[in-house]
């Protein structure tokens, strides 16, 4: 199974190549010094992540071959966009008609497709997003595997499951080797390109071990690798580049300074800023947004969530709902709506129309089944699989009955990839050189 399409080098400018897709050139950023021209390369976010023999690379792409231009025709279909409905209200259709030409929105008509309510108009709304989404995206969807390494944390994050309020929870740290061998499992078994290695805060690693499970990944497992723990420090951060990490997972969870304070006790938003624009500077890819649902936030804050990832250079955009956990302080509250986490997505599609990729995240599936499709057919093209052994996973309890919680790695990759055929979406998820 295999979650990229292996693309020829056809140019070499320096550490940029220029690859080709059944025709289609994207470009990525090469770190693998033995590349030459005719090579096959499998390639992640924007990333060379590693050659593959020509045998395995015509074998792989013949199997794609049949598939892959029937996909882009069933994407192009889902999403073309008409937008001369006669019951739908002007306004509507004028802030539509620009955002569909990729005309900057003002403030207040981005606030008034997030306060939109009639059907019809969300509607709209979504498929200009989805529009823009195949306009300059096509239909390439990233696929990325998550293993959740420890879910021992310091922090106390009042809306967080594995917060130290959760005294409830039986905790666990991945060995070196338990690390090691799934991601040796994703990679080899599963054919992922890029892993995202995740815990709590002071998971019980030092960074130099951290650093040491990467180089070891590297080497053993060819991938991209994003970490995703938390305030490690910017001396942190630089030591994991060093060691091979090249992504950041670490969301802001509000661009309201007053409310951060409020759900984070002894956090501050500058600090967590100061982390994502140092790791930016560092060549780090950014994967950064916010929860969607928190108590008192408002379609402002929900805007400037969008802006601020944005303006973090987000190569990832990752909006979700806050869903209550029992063990938590915010246990009475109520999670975030499904509808105002598909208006955010699609938003956010039509605020950064050509950069980002939007993720549908796993608390989003959680709230509804329907969820991952609704979101990739409102700008959304972005998913995350949980590779974490089943024996950990159920203890990373961030909020309760995850989806696919207890799901095997066969069984969620036969579903994503049925979800992702029946949208005409494939797996390559390079910019288009
Ligand atoms: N509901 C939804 N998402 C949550 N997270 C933590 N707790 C919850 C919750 N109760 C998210 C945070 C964090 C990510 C790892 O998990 O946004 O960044």
């Amino acid at each position: 199974m295999c979650y990229a399409i292996p693309g020829k080098v056809e140019q070499i400018n320096e550490k940029t190549v220029i690859v080709d897709y059944f025709g289609e050139k994207r470009k990525a950023y090469n770190e693998l010094a033995q590349i030459s021209v005719g090579d096959y390369i499998y390639a992640q976010g924007g990333f060379v992540v590693t050659k593959v023999s020509a045998t395995e690379a015509q074998s792989t792409l013949s199997v794609w071959k049949e598939i892959f231009f029937e996909l882009q025709e069933t994407d192009l279909k889902l999403s073309r966009l008409q937008l001369t409905d006669e019951d739908a209200d002007k306004k509507l259709l004028g802030i539509l008609d620009k955002a569909s030409q990729s005309k900057e929105l003002k403030e207040e008509e981005l606030l008034y497709l997030l306060e939109l309510k009639n059907k019809k108009g969300l509607e709209l709304f979504f498929k200009t997003a989805n529009f823009l989404r195949q306009k300059y995206h096509k239909n390439s969807c990233c696929v990325h595997g998550i293993i959740e390494i420890s879910n021992c944390c310091r922090q106390g994050c009042l809306y967080c499951g594995i917060s130290h309020h959760n005294k409830k929870l039986q905790r666990y740290r991945m060995s070196k080797d338990e690390i090691l061998g799934a991601a040796g499992e994703a990679v080899e078994v599963y054919g992922f390109k890029s892993l995202v290695l995740q815990s709590g805060e002071d998971a019980g690693y030092s960074v130099e071990e951290l650093a040491d499970i990467i180089k070891e990944i590297k080497v053993k497992f060819p991938a991209l690798i994003f970490i995703s723990f938390g305030e490690i420090g910017i001396d942190g951060l630089e030591k994991l580049y060093q060691a091979g990490a090249r992504g950041l997972l670490m969301r802001f969870e509000t661009s309201n300074p007053g409310l951060y304070q409020k759900i984070h006790p002894g956090m501050n938003l500058e600090n967590r800023l100061n982390h994502l624009r140092r790791a930016y500077d560092m060549g780090y890819l950014i994967l950064t947004g916010s929860l969607i649902g928190l108590p008192g936030q408002s379609k402002k804050d929900l805007l400037n969530d969008i802006f601020l990832a944005k303006e973090l250079h987000a190569e990832m955009f990752s909006f979700g709902p806050f869903i209550p956990h029992p063990h938590t302080p915010f246990s009475e509250l109520k999670p975030g709506k499904i509808e105002d986490i598909i208006k955010v997505l699609a938003l956010a599609r039509i605020i950064d129309n050509t950069n980002a990729k939007i993720l549908v995240t796993t608390a989003l599936e959680t709230l509804s089944r329907e969820a991952a499709k609704d979101g990739l057919l409102a700008g959304a093209n972005s998913l995350m699989l949980n590779v974490t052994p089943l024996e950990f996973r159920k203890f990373y309890s961030i909020y309760p009955n995850r989806a696919h919680q207890s799901e095997g790695i066969s069984a969620q990759i036969e579903s994503t990839v049925s979800l992702l055929r029946s949208l005409g979406r494939a797996p390559t998820d390079l910019e288009v050189a």
